[in-house]
């Protein structure tokens, strides 16, 4: 197989990664990728080592008609998209009309993450356990509902804000800040034309990810991610900043429950409204004291979580993807490594508001054999520089999640560039202990 890998984060390096390994494919692209995403080939003889060759092309991942004629002309066979946007533009509406194979969610089903007020109300219809919450474009309305309900609210933006769009509150006067910064400061710009006010609720948070054909589900690991920016869950609600897989603390009942009453009915009310979802299902998971909500749906690959949970996956992704976009993943069996993962991500300073770019990055050569760098915000200069926000995502496996974590640390120990930023308690503080 030929296979096209649409985005340029860490997430998309695991993808090219995890699919550079398998067996049934002999070429991977990727557009527009990173400075990780390139790589001659070699013979995955060791953990983390490559496969097939992997190339990047210079077409933006919201480039569709570019994306269409380099698959057309490439004759590739499996287009695989990482991020949301492209699916929110209806970038699998527009292959399948050419004909061609893409692995993802079409524009209807990607609006469970494009807009948060349809997630919400597609939840309530499908009976979904999330907090209650209204959707409101007028400042007044907004404001009464504040002043009527507990002071604890969450306001969200109702489009796309990479992550960062949701501002969480413990007094009401925030909670007008928040609100006017959206509806009248524009702050995020069309997304916050629209605004969602939800109960703030507490406990641990988990990322259930599960492969999807329409009408089958299957889990991948449990993982959890850390999205606030500083040590202790302090600071700005970031994309992620550090992953683990598989949660300690999760067990089997728990997996199952989520599958029975979050995955298999946002599948089967898709289905109903006749636009199967096939691609990934994210449900972002909170376990309250004595249930689980669903603060989010994604529909795609999280990241970092991808970059924990590839590492794990025993059974050849091509099939598993291949199988989705089939409509046969009732026939694959999906096993997964006995063992742990741990990615701690190195920012630029600033992120995840403003940051600067272009600085060379150092120590990426000594990597040991149970870790990997996946890159994220970098670009090929003279050297390797900085391009983003989140500039690398320092991987491990290990038997154990201690050993996982203590291998990733060293290897962050090694790797420089001028304001980097990570946390040093990824695995170690769970969201909201
Ligand atoms: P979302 O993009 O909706 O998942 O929100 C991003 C992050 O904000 C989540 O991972 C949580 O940490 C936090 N969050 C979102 N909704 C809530 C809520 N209702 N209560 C508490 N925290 C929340
Ligand atoms: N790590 C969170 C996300 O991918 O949305």
């Amino acid at each position: 197989m030929k296979i096209l890998i649409v985005g340029s984060g860490g997430r998309e390096h695991a993808l090219a990664w995890s699919l550079s390994r398998s067996l049934k494919v002999k070429q991977v692209y990727v557009a527009s990728g990173n400075a990780g995403t390139q790589w001659q080939g070699g013979n995955a003889d060791t953990f983390f080592a490559v496969g097939a060759p992997c190339q990047n092309i210079a077409v933006a991942s919201h480039d569709i008609p570019s994306l269409i004629n380099f698959a057309q002309d490439h004759a590739i066979d499996l287009t695989i998209v990482g991020p949301e946007v492209p699916l929110a533009l209806g970038i699998v509406n527009d292959f399948q009309e050419a004909n061609l194979k893409i692995f993802g969610p079409n524009e209807f089903c990607a609006q469970l993450e494009s807009s948060k007020a349809f997630c919400k109300d597609f939840m309530t219809e499908q009976g979904i356990p999330t907090a209650p919450y209204i959707v409101v474009d007028n400042e007044a309305v907004a404001y009464r509902y504040i002043l009527e309900h507990d002071p604890h609210l969450v306001v969200k933006a109702n489009g796309l804000a990479a992550g960062k769009g949701v501002i969480m509150c413990d007094t009401r006067s925030a909670s007008r800040t928040a609100v006017h910064q959206m509806l009248a400061e524009k702050a995020f710009g069309e997304a916050g034309e629209r605004v969602i006010l939800e109960d703030r609720l507490v406990g641990r948070e988990i990322s259930v990810l599960a492969f999807c054909d329409g009408k089958t589900a299957k889990p991948m690991l449990v993982a959890r991610d850390h999205k606030r920016a500083l040590d202790g869950d302090k600071g700005l609600n970031t994309g992620g900043m550090g992953a683990i897989a598989p949660a300690p603390d999760i067990d089997q009942s728990l997996i199952d429950d989520v599958m029975r009453r979050v995955v298999q009915p946002a599948l089967q009310g898709m289905a109903n409204l006749e636009n199967p979802y096939v691609g990934v299902l994210y449900a972002g998971i909170m376990l309250t004291e004595n249930d689980i909500q669903v603060l989010e749906f994604n529909c795609r690959l999280g990241d970092p979580e991808t970059q924990v949970i590839l590492p794990l996956l025993k059974t050849d992704l091509a099939d598993i993807l291949w199988a989705c976009v089939q409509g046969t993943l009732d026939q694959i069996t999906i096993e997964w490594h006995d063992l742990a993962c741990a990615t701690v991500v190195l920012a630029s300073q600033g992120y995840p508001s403003d940051y600067p770019k272009g600085l060379p990055i150092s120590g990426l050569d000594h990597t040991p054999e149970n870790a990997i760098v996946f890159h994220a915000g970098t670009s090929q200069k003279e050297g390797i520089v900085t391009n983003g926000g989140r500039v690398l995502s320092v991987t491990a496996v290990g038997k154990t999640l201690d050993d996982a974590l203590n291998t990733a640390y060293a290897c962050v120990d090694g790797i420089h560039f001028e304001g980097m930023h990570y946390r040093r308690d990824i695995g170690r503080t769970t969201q909201h202990d």
